[in-house]
């Protein structure tokens, strides 16, 4: 649509002297009235009459200047009408032509965009809200990655904090965990630790830290304050920098949750470019602190170090941003920022997007509002990309099996395993059902994360998650199977090579048009941070070619309308592919 809008465009520019880019010609919801429609009222006080009159008068002087495209005024608006042969050759040569490229382009040439998604915890295993992050945070990489952006995906490992002083002390107590002759970590009790290093270790890192967090709580019968004053110690010890013991545990903590991790990102085709936890920003935390001070903006408030917000935003009057603690600690904010400041002399991006849960909202509202305070001129390139809950059935938190948290490993065992099962029943002679189960199965779990609106909960209902029809990636996926067998059967009986007729596409037009937006709506999802855009899409174009499908037989037609409806079923195929890659979600041949 876009080559016909530019087209309208200019020769309207050419028929009243205003420049093409001044001319916004809009795609209609309702397509009753047309393809196109140009309101005319921008134009009255430049031809000092009245919109209709302009209306009226241009639509008569277009008919000369446009080929295949009628105008007919309508009050102040002239429509406008591709001719459906037109359209169909126009939108099915450039997707053939560009085929993989279609939808690509160098909208973002030369700007950077630095995503900082996934982020989980050391010694904790991943989780649902962890698993949104990811979906979305990898979506909107490819997106923008597809524009021509340069795209510096971030993975802010939590892996700073005083919760590692316990974690480490408990190693040692309890797992009788200590650097070996070679530098090594070794654990001389880790039975009794409840680690399994080679098989489980996450799962054993979070219950020796839900352990550790039971007798560090002043609160809990299990309190022991020898242990409490230990761990307060070792936190102490690892953030003066020291490289001793303590430290090489605290590395090998975090090096064998980062093991657990990559087989997670395996699954789901996750790639970041940097993975840099928040311990990578230890340097540059005395020279963040040291620009807060030099700034004149913070203040000291029982003892620790804040920065008062409230000249900034009323909102945050009672909240301050804390960004050292008593004993001179630094916190989560404190390294954000930090981070932040070092991302921005890096990469000068043009825009640094958090996908983060909605639940942190308040601590994103804070650092941009302490930007202001610091006089940051990148400020407004900073954006919270906050996302509702991933909810189980009732709205209730998503569980394992086992009733605890939910680790994500094992929710993904279980949609591949449902798939198995759904695709064996399905097609019992399909090869490769293993390697398709898991295409469908993550790829379902994908689609629902990006279906709606990311501020929206997401629930997770596995039956209608994993079903072939309705708004899922499945139904997507299938679409693009059936188009792809259609292909296969095309070339198994040679048929497709005759001259297409394009009028045989008449009645392909809702299809045609889906198609021709695509380049927009990549676009445009990539702009508002919103993959939704584009998984609404897809499933308005698999609809829509379904419907379509019915009516038309493509295959053992005159052949010129065979090559026609073949080469709208590549396009399609095309189309649906590129879009599902974008999400994060396989396409594959058949199902
Ligand atoms: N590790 C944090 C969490 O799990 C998320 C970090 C998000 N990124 C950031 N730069 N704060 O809650």
């Amino acid at each position: 649509m876009r080559h016909f809008a530019d087209s309208i465009a200019q020769a309207l520019s050419a028929l009243t002297g205003v420049a093409p880019s001044e001319i916004k010609i809009e795609e209609p919801r309702d397509r009753a009235m047309g393809d196109l429609a140009f309101p005319c009222f921008a134009l009255a006080k430049a031809l000092k009459k009245a919109p209709p009159a302009i209306a009226s008068e241009l639509a008569g002087q277009l008919g000369a200047k446009l080929t295949g495209i009628t105008a007919v005024a309508s009050g102040p608006y002239i429509n406008f009408q591709v001719e459906r042969a037109l359209l169909a050759r126009t939108v099915v040569g450039t997707i053939e032509t560009r085929r993989a490229e279609y939808g690509r382009s160098d909208y973002g040439r030369g700007k950077t965009i630095v995503i900082d998604f996934s982020s989980p915890n050391i010694a904790k295993p991943m989780h649902v809200g962890h698993l949104r992050s990811t979906i979305l945070g990898q979506a909107l990489v490819n997106l923008h990655e597809a524009l021509g952006y340069r795209t510096v995906g971030i993975n802010h490992i939590g892996d700073w904090g005083s919760m590692f002083g316990g974690l480490v002390v408990a190693m040692k107590r309890w797992g009788g965990a200590r650097v070996g002759a070679d530098g090594k970590v070794v654990l001389d009790r880790a039975k009794e630790l409840g680690i399994d290093i080679e098989g489980d270790p996450v799962r054993g890192l979070l219950e020796v830290y839900q352990r550790s967090k039971k007798v560090l709580d002043p609160e809990k019968p299990e309190h022991d304050p020898a242990f409490a004053a230990e761990a307060r110690a070792a936190w102490i010890e690892l953030e003066s920098g020291k490289d001793g013991e303590i430290r090489a545990l605290w590395r090998w903590v975090t090096e064998v949750s980062m093991r657990g991790f990559s087989r997670t990102y395996k699954r789901l085709g996750i790639r970041h470019d940097l993975v840099r936890g928040e311990s990578f920003y230890e340097p540059f935390l005395a020279p963040t602190f040291a620009r807060c001070e030099q700034a004149g903006i913070t203040e000291i408030s029982d003892g620790a170090t804040i920065v008062a917000l409230k000249a900034i935003d009323k909102g945050l009057a009672e909240t301050p941003c804390l960004l050292k603690q008593r004993d001179g600690t630094t916190l989560y904010a404190t390294r954000d920022l930090a981070a932040l400041y070092h991302r921005w002399d890096e990469f000068h991006f043009e825009r640094c997007l958090y996908v983060v849960g909605a639940e942190q909202k308040l601590h994103f509202r804070q650092l941009k509002a302490v930007l202001k305070r610091l006089g940051a001129d990148f400020e407004p390139r900073v954006e919270h990309v906050d996302f509702g809950l991933l909810l189980g059935t009732g709205r209730t938190k998503l569980a394992s099996r086992k009733g605890d948290v939910l680790v994500l490993d094992e929710l993904l065992d279980e949609v591949v395993e449902e798939t198995s099962r759904v695709v064996r029943e399905k097609n019992p002679e399909l090869a490769g059902q293993q390697q398709i189960a898991e295409q469908i199965g993550i790829g379902a779990l994908v689609f629902n994360d990006l279906k709606r609106e990311r501020i929206k909960d997401v629930v997770f209902e596995k039956a209608e998650v994993l079903s072939f029809e309705g708004e899922t990636g499945p139904y997507v996926q299938y679409t693009h199977a059936r188009m792809a067998s259609i292909l296969r059967k095309a070339a198994a009986s040679g048929q497709g090579g005759a001259t297409p007729d394009w009028a045989a596409l008449a009645d392909a037009a809702p299809v045609l048009i889906r198609l021709s937006q695509f380049p927009d709506v990549v676009r445009s999802a990539a702009d508002h941070a919103e993959p939704s855009e584009l998984a609404q899409a897809l499933l308005a174009l698999s609809r829509d070619l379904s419907t379509w499908y019915v009516g038309s037989r493509v295959l053992d037609q005159e052949p010129s309308v065979t090559a026609a409806r073949l080469a709208l079923v590549r396009s399609c195929k095309t189309v649906l592919a590129n879009g599902l890659r974008l999400l994060g979600v396989a396409a594959p041949e058949e199902m």
